[in-house]
């Protein structure tokens, strides 16, 4: 295991800054919107759609981090949702915000690394990754591992940081935040070419801009 996700796995103090940052939606929201005019409600309604997900779904969130997803779960929604994350920290968090959500009932928490990952092949209607990517020393062994998961024709909706080139405007705080941050893989990440990432395991259904953000749609490939 690198050391960077060892510290994901072990470490709490940066795990609850980040995770009450994304937690308080008002703050952000705004704070984008006076900062750089940009709007993260898209974001916030594209994570909605989770609630449109059919009755007897599988649904893989990795990593959960401490629930970003469950915003788009509706109360009493049936469907058997998965929260997995390589950090304990962060699935206690996940489970507290669930409960607080009132969505507890339908998710399943499970500590697993998203690059070796216990669950069976074809397990998975659809498979969220949120924010995850860029924290990976080998991004290409999640995607081996959630193409494996997700059954032909599953979707995977995925969420991570602009990269250099989305918008030219905001490339030089892009370098600046793995400076600031200590994200060893980020500047990797900025050049990868996702589209060619995931292929020829999926094919690519949609695409949004929101903040620093952006959030991809694929389609496996049967
Ligand atoms: C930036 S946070 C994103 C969390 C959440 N998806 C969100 O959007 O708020 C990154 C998360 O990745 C988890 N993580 C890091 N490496 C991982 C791995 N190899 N397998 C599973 N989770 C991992 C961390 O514990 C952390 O919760």
């Amino acid at each position: 295991m690198s050391d960077v996700t060892e510290r994901w796995r072990s470490e709490r103090v940066i795990a609850a800054m980040y995770d009450a940052g994304v937690k308080h939606d008002r703050v952000a929201t705004v704070g984008a919107w006076a900062m750089w005019g940009a709007d993260m409600r898209r974001m916030f309604a594209d994570v909605a759609r989770l609630a449109d997900t059919p009755a007897g779904a599988s649904v893989l969130d990795i990593p959960c981090g401490g629930g970003f997803a469950f915003r788009g779960l509706r109360r009493g929604q049936a469907v058997q949702y998965v929260a997995a994350d390589i950090s304990p920290y962060m699935l206690g968090q996940a489970r507290r915000e669930a409960a607080r959500r009132g969505v507890q009932d339908a998710i399943e928490f499970v500590e697993a690394d998203v690059t070796a990952l216990q669950f069976a092949d074809n397990s998975f209607d659809l498979c969220v990754t949120y924010n995850g990517l860029h924290c990976l020393p080998d991004p290409r062994a999640a995607l081996g591992e959630l193409t494996r998961v997700l059954r032909p024709g599953g979707m995977l909706v995925f969420v991570d940081s602009l990269q250099t080139g989305d918008e030219p405007d905001y490339d030089a705080m892009l370098e600046y935040f793995p400076v600031a941050f200590h994200e060893p893989y980020y500047a990797s990440y900025l050049e990868e070419d996702l589209d060619r990432l995931w292929s020829p395991g999926f094919s690519p259904e949609a695409r949004l801009p929101a903040y620093f953000s952006k959030v991809l749609s694929y389609r496996r490939n049967p």
